[in-house]
């Protein structure tokens, strides 16, 4: 007799890992969003001296990065939650926030994780199409809230088509949603967005809406992807209660804590790699546009391709990535992330973007 698992364990969709792992050090890997620039010496050092207390447990309370994160944000430490990467907020907030007879809505082609929270706890799911331009359809979101409705989540830029929306139709859309309703504002990329102001406009939002939830992450800006640090600013400390009551203690390891702490203290260097990234963004969509393609408009460290039109997308994305993966370039396909006829692709190093123009060139 097999093991018996239980029901959800057939509804729970499978991450859709990417691949090139095995291929060694000669590869672009541009499939996963994460900083091309590793991580600054100050932080792998900062790193290297929290190893050697590795005998002991973690702060189970992490007061120093909820400190750091405090100070840096202008909002109490108690509305703080921090995670094993900003998945493990998203997972723990289902969790804590979701049941059978509950409904979560978000947008769709969104992060790959969104189906997970009601697969995982029996709620139901609302995934609300993408408007014309692959940007979130705020209103028909807000026309999806029930009074079942316990989580929206908005991806802003959103991920996996890059695109962004202006705080303003934010603020519209948490006017509409009633109060308990939790609204997690995943802000992953919010950093790389000139759309979106600096990455203190948003918080402006947490004063008024207790329900708010502002979701970020340590993987992409700071480079710590490896890590897997998160936190999450909160308009109600109740549910930074609630995210820890539903984990393990010490979800958190140490030598995550202290790089991130680290991390936090040089800002010029992080600033300096979001301008690099951005004009390396401009220049992997213009050689894009050379090849005679289109792009969604970017707000984030990846863009979003759409391939040219033909009666079988899928056969042809499937031919195009892996024909890049043979010329040593790892990007996502569409079909993967909920749009067939598409590629994303990270923003990695120039040399890294002009080898995976050059190889959809000669692809297409
Ligand atoms: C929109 C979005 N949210 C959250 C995450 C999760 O990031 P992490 O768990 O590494 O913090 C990702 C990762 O790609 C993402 O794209």
């Amino acid at each position: 007799m097999p093991i018996e698992f239980a029901a959800r364990i057939r509804r729970i969709p499978v991450y859709p890992v990417a691949s090139g792992y095995e291929l060694g050090a000669d590869v672009a890997m541009l499939a996963s969003n994460e900083s091309p620039f590793g991580p600054l010496p100050v932080v792998v050092e900062a790193a290297r001296r929290a190893l050697v207390g590795v005998n002991r447990y973690p702060d189970p309370s992490y007061a120093s990065l909820r400190r750091a994160l405090a100070d840096r944000y202008g909002i109490p430490p108690s509305r703080i939650a921090v995670g094993s990467g900003s998945c493990d907020i998203l997972l723990a907030a289902g969790e804590a926030l979701l049941e059978p007879g509950a409904e979560v809505v978000y947008a769709w082609p969104a992060f790959s994780v969104y189906p997970h929270l009601a697969a995982a706890s029996g709620a139901r799911a609302i995934e609300v199409p993408l408007d014309s331009c692959e940007r979130h359809d705020l209103d028909a979101i807000a026309a999806e809230v029930t009074v079942a409705t316990r989580l929206a989540v908005i991806c802003n830029p959103n991920n996996p088509t890059s695109t962004a929306l202006p705080l303003e139709h934010i603020e519209a859309f948490l006017e509409r949603v009633p109060r308990h309703v939790c609204v997690i504002l995943d802000e992953a990329y919010c950093e790389f967005a000139l759309a979106l102001g600096d990455p203190f406009a948003s918080l402006e939002l947490l004063a008024r809406w207790p329900n708010l939830v502002l979701l970020r992450t340590f993987s992409k800006v700071y480079g710590l992807a490896g890590l897997r640090v998160g936190y999450g600013l909160c308009g109600d400390e109740r549910f930074c209660e609630a995210v820890d009551q539903v984990r393990q203690p010490f979800y958190l390891n140490a030598v995550a804590q202290a790089a991130a702490v680290e991390a936090l203290k040089h800002q010029d260097a992080v600033e300096d790699r979001v301008t690099r990234t951005i004009a390396s963004r401009l220049a992997l969509e213009e050689g894009v546009r050379g090849l005679g393609l289109s792009l969604a408009d970017s707000e984030a460290n990846f863009v979003w391709v759409r391939l040219p039109d033909s009666d079988d997308q899928e056969r042809d994305e499937v031919a195009v990535t892996r024909g890049l993966a043979e010329r040593g370039v790892i990007v996502r396909a569409g079909a993967m992330l909920g749009q067939e006829g598409r590629l994303r692709v990270t923003v990695g190093t120039d040399v890294e973007n002009a080898r995976f123009v050059a190889a959809l060139g000669e692809l297409l």
